[in-house]
């Protein structure tokens, strides 16, 4: 196959949603073409045109359930695909409670069907999968290390990341050397792309902290309830290792090239985070003094199934990728808000 820029064109699947189309414009900036397959369950077009808008490309894109098989298949030799990145799935904590049945038919069926169709194709393969810092349940230690123990997960969702891990491990193993995959334990992202024009739009009242702060700054809600402010942390609120969603799609860029190194019949596991925790208030008044707006916050009882503190060591991705998080906390609470008022004003 010739090196043309349409044989290194990289099959994202999940490419419409808040970190798709970050990853998106971090392979037009490394000269690799995406390949958009998402069924827009929880996205919409307007993140293609931002895409667009961003990199000056109208990115390749297929409406299509990941699952379909004969159209993946033929998007895959149409495209001469051999590298793919997937994201595609269901994301909800919550939802995956109430229906999990449906998460498990989404999250494994489309790795399913992406894995059948790289098999089939007889060439070599390599698969950089979405996973998440989830799959650790209470972390065994802080900073957590890809040598921690992973499968305790709390719900649904994460037990279809954790499984999702097994089956792409099984299937390389089987593949005599013609598949290989990399699997990303993502910390939390939040923030967007500097320009505005992509970002988190949750439909719905959100789950997640960042895009709930952004609401609030918008007057779409009215304040923050902040879960615990009775944890053993510095200041009684949950911690985690916030990263910059840029950051984290820089990490794929640098995975597939780390991919492409190191070839054939491997499956390597890495976390992206910044190594660094934040409390709630922290954010809270990271936000506040970065954009000068006010975020009336109230505490209420422990969210279910949240944990006090956890935080990335990862250094086996500084090691491994050369990849490190450079964003700042600042540079997420500004970038957040940026895109909320953005998206808020194209979509009027
Ligand atoms: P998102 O919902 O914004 O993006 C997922 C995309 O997949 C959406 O555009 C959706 O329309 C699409 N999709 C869902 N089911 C599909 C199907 N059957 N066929 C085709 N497309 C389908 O979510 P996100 O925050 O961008 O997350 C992307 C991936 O990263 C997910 O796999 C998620 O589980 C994982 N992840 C996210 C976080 C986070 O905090 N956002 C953390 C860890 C891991
Ligand atoms: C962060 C902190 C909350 C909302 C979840 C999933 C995880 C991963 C990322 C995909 C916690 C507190 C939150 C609010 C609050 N997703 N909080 N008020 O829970 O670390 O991780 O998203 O894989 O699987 O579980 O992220 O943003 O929901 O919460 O006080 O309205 O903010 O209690 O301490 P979490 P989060």
């Amino acid at each position: 196959m010739q090196n043309t820029a349409e044989s290194r064109a990289v099959l994202l699947t999940g490419g419409a949603g808040y970190i798709g189309s970050h990853i998106a414009v971090e392979l037009a900036a490394s000269g690799r073409p995406a390949v958009i397959v998402d069924n827009l369950c929880n996205s919409s077009e307007e993140a293609l045109r931002g895409i667009a808008e961003i990199t000056g490309v109208e990115p390749v894109f297929y409406r299509t359930d990941a699952r379909d098989k004969d159209a993946m298949r033929e998007i895959v030799k149409k495209h001469n695909i051999t590298e793919a990145i997937h994201l595609a799935g269901l994301k909800s904590v919550a939802e995956s409670v109430s229906n999990p049945l449906e998460y498990y038919k989404v999250n494994l069926g489309t790795t399913l069907t992406l894995l059948e169709v790289l098999s089939e194709c007889g060439g070599t393969g390599k698969v950089i999968f979405s996973s998440s810092a989830t799959v650790y349940g209470v972390p065994d230690h802080i900073p957590v290390d890809e040598d921690a123990f992973a499968g305790t997960c709390f719900n649904p969702y994460g037990r279809t990341k954790y499984f999702n891990e097994q089956i792409i491990a099984d299937v390389v193993a089987a593949s005599e050397g013609r598949l290989s995959a990399v699997l990303l334990r993502y910390f939390n992202p939040i923030g967007a792309h500097p320009s505005g024009l992509i970002g988190e739009v949750p439909t719905g009242v959100p789950n997640n902290l960042m895009p709930y702060i952004t609401q609030v700054a918008a007057g779409k809600r009215e304040k923050l309830y902040v879960y615990g402010n009775d944890y053993e942390t510095r200041d009684g609120t949950g911690v985690r290792d916030y990263i910059h969603v840029v950051d984290l799609a820089r990490g794929h860029v640098k995975a597939l090239e780390w991919l492409e190194r190191h070839g054939e019949g491997k499956v390597e596991i890495f976390n992206l985070g910044t190594g660094r925790g934040s409390s709630v208030l922290e954010i809270v008044h990271t936000f506040e003094r970065v954009n000068n707006i006010k975020i009336p916050y109230e505490f209420a009882p422990r969210r279910p199934g949240d944990i006090a503190e956890y935080y990335a060591d990862p250094s086996k991705a500084e090691r491994e990728l050369g990849w490190r998080a450079e964003l700042s906390l600042e540079d997420m609470c500004r970038d957040a808000w940026n895109a909320e008022k953005t998206l808020q004003s194209r979509a009027k």
